[in-house]
């Protein structure tokens, strides 16, 4: 085990750490004995992660004489769905759970979601911890307790906030990952970048492509940058009343071109965040708050990188500018029928904008959609 650093999530009661190294799965019993004591310990993962992940975390736990059990879901999406949470609650109370049990979501973004709301809800509330295996998950969704469900008017619609215990995040875990979903969490890590960092920025331009190639030392340190900006984020607005709606930078088109697809799998989250991003950084040149070089310094980027910074063509799918306002529109930042958008000054220089009109959002959509 290489561990690289321990970053805290400052939130008293609910204070915890996120580990980022190398091979720590292989340590997880030894780390999770060291803070927790003797447990009952419940994994919950996917039927692909699990094949690749739940026999190495077993035998760590199985050594330091863990009492196990555990829960494999479906793959993808379709699992954070009500019937799948009401199947895991079953499956969670058959194994025997208990308030004193530890659940361990081992897997990406719908598993954290789903095992994560499982334990806030089960028995009123159970501790959790994350063992992420996508990049996206690493810098972003295992971090910060946002855990919920999809419902059919929306993505994450019904959830709760519920810190983990712990997060183990073992940059090793990226070697399997497939090069598109790489790809599409890199549009996470950009965004730190973006948003508030211009110097991780200048960092990505040099080493965006050895982090991609799996370059460890890259990983570590790209993966660390992302939790500690999250932690210091969470920490301040754990609920997302003021700074936290800065990590939505490119979410709210992305969300809209993620729903005008039916959140299928043509266009993976990251994908349409990247996209977003460049329609966010479009819009604030068109409404003068940022350069046009700043604009094509980040789509020069992005094309490097191989990041979409275009609406993707998609067979017998016509994009439509008034169809993604209106997706937009449904926003969970909405207020008082006002967008919220998350607007750029500069690179590192994100803020939150709530003048923005339909108008100038569909101006920006119409040259990006037909
Ligand atoms: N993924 C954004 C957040 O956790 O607030």
């Amino acid at each position: 085990m290489t561990l690289v650093s321990t970053v805290p999530v400052s939130l008293k009661e609910r204070s915890y750490d996120i580990l980022v190294g190398g091979q720590l799965l292989e340590a997880a019993g030894e780390l999770l004995r060291n803070r927790f004591g003797p447990r009952h310990i419940l994994i919950v993962s996917d039927d692909q992660v699990a094949q690749l992940y739940l026999g190495r975390l077993r035998k760590s736990l199985l050594v330091t004489d863990y009492d196990l059990k555990e829960i494999v879901v479906p793959v993808g999406e379709s699992s954070k769905e009500f019937g799948c949470l009401e199947m895991l609650i079953s499956d969670m109370l058959e194994a025997g759970v208990a308030r004193d049990w530890l659940i361990v979501a081992l897997g990406g973004g719908v598993v954290g979601d789903l095992a994560g709301f499982a334990a806030s809800i089960i028995l009123r509330g159970i501790d959790y911890l994350h063992i992420p295996t996508t990049l996206l998950a690493q810098v972003d969704s295992a971090i910060g307790g946002k855990t919920g469900i999809n419902t059919t008017l929306g993505k994450n619609l019904v959830g709760s906030f519920h810190q983990p215990r712990l997060v183990l995040t073992d940059t090793s875990l990226l070697d399997s990952l497939p090069q598109r979903e790489l790809l599409a969490g890199y549009a996470e890590v950009v965004k730190y970048g973006l948003l508030g960092d211009e110097s991780f920025f200048d960092w990505l331009e040099t080493n965006g492509v050895a982090l991609i190639e799996g370059n460890p030392g890259a990983r570590e340190y790209a993966v660390t940058t992302c939790c500690t900006a999250k932690a210091n984020i969470v920490s301040q607005d754990e609920h997302e009343a003021g700074a936290r709606l800065l990590l939505n930078l490119g979410h709210t088109f992305g969300h809209a071109l993620e729903a005008e697809v039916g959140f299928d799998s043509r266009l993976l989250h990251g994908e349409a965040v990247a996209i977003g991003t460049i329609l966010a950084f479009d819009l604030s040149v068109r409404l003068g708050f940022c350069s046009a070089s700043t604009l094509e310094r980040v789509r020069k980027h992005f094309e490097f990188i191989g990041l979409p910074t275009r609406l993707p063509v998609l067979q017998g799918h016509t994009w439509r500018s008034e169809q993604l306002l209106a997706h937009m529109m449904h926003d969970k930042k909405i207020r008082k029928g006002q967008q919220t958008l998350i607007l750029a000054r500069g690179i590192g220089e994100a803020f939150l904008c709530r003048e923005v009109t339909e108008a100038d959002i569909l101006g920006v959509l119409r040259t990006y959609a037909g």
